[in-house]
């Protein structure tokens, strides 16, 4: 039998990397939301590398995240921000931002995240309607059917030379020519839009899925 599973690619990725980071304070998050019941639907340890390595490689400052859960991936792009940057991150589930802030809390980092409870599409309406500073990444990982709503929206927020990332963009009907689905859509738009210049990375879990990350380049 293979070696090269998607399980045995993320744990060896995740162990060949962990001791980069502080891995009691992932381990204390994940323990956290399952005592308190939440869906196991958070992004993987490798991928969770990832978002803190490109956070890292662009020099990141403001993060804008979709889609919190209980603060996992959030966790991943707070430990890569310098002194006086910020993870804006939103959620409509208030048990989840609960455990979100909980998280980002424990783990000292209450200063550098904000957790806004809401529809995404109304907070990020509301975003824009502020001006808020430019972020230099915005990751998108929420409901998928609002993936295109959420992609016209990042436009607005991001910086020229900043990413766009979306979670889970080789699942939901991807390879599939006949599915009509957010992920589809996402996928057709990005492609479609020249502003953005693009690749998807395949990411590991129990299954092989994807992350697309865009340049904006304005
Ligand atoms: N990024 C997280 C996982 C997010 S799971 C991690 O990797 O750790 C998706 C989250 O999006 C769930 O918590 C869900 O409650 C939230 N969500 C779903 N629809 C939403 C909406 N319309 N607005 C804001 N959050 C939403
Ligand atoms: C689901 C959502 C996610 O963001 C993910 O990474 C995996 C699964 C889901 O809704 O099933
Ligand atoms: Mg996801």
């Amino acid at each position: 039998m293979s070696l090269s599973t998607p399980e045995n690619i993320d744990a060896y990725i995740a162990q060949q990397y962990g001791h980069e980071h502080d891995n009691t304070m992932f381990a204390t998050a994940l323990s956290a939301m399952k005592a308190a019941d939440l869906p196991s639907i958070n992004v993987s340890a490798s991928e969770g590398m990832l978002l803190n390595v490109l956070t890292r490689a662009i020099a990141a400052k403001r993060i804008l995240e979709i889609g919190s859960l209980g603060g996992y991936s959030g966790l991943w792009f707070a430990s890569a921000l310098p002194h006086g940057g910020k993870l804006v991150t939103l959620e409509i589930d208030s048990k989840h931002a609960g455990v979100a802030q909980a998280c980002f809390d424990a783990a000292g980092f209450s200063d550098r995240t904000e957790v806004i409870l809401g529809p995404a599409l109304e907070s990020l309406d509301r975003l824009i309607r502020d001006a808020v500073d430019a972020f230099d990444i915005v990751f998108i990982d929420a409901d998928k059917p609002a993936y295109p709503q959420y992609l016209e929206r990042a436009k607005k927020l991001v910086r020229r030379g900043g990413l766009i990332l979306a979670d889970n963009t080789l699942t939901h009907g991807a390879l599939d020519p006949n599915a009509d689905t957010g992920i589809t859509q996402y996928n057709r738009a990005v492609a479609e839009s020249p502003e953005l210049t693009s690749a998807i990375i395949p990411t590991m879990r129990d299954d092989i899925d994807g992350l697309t990350v865009s340049v904006f380049r304005g």
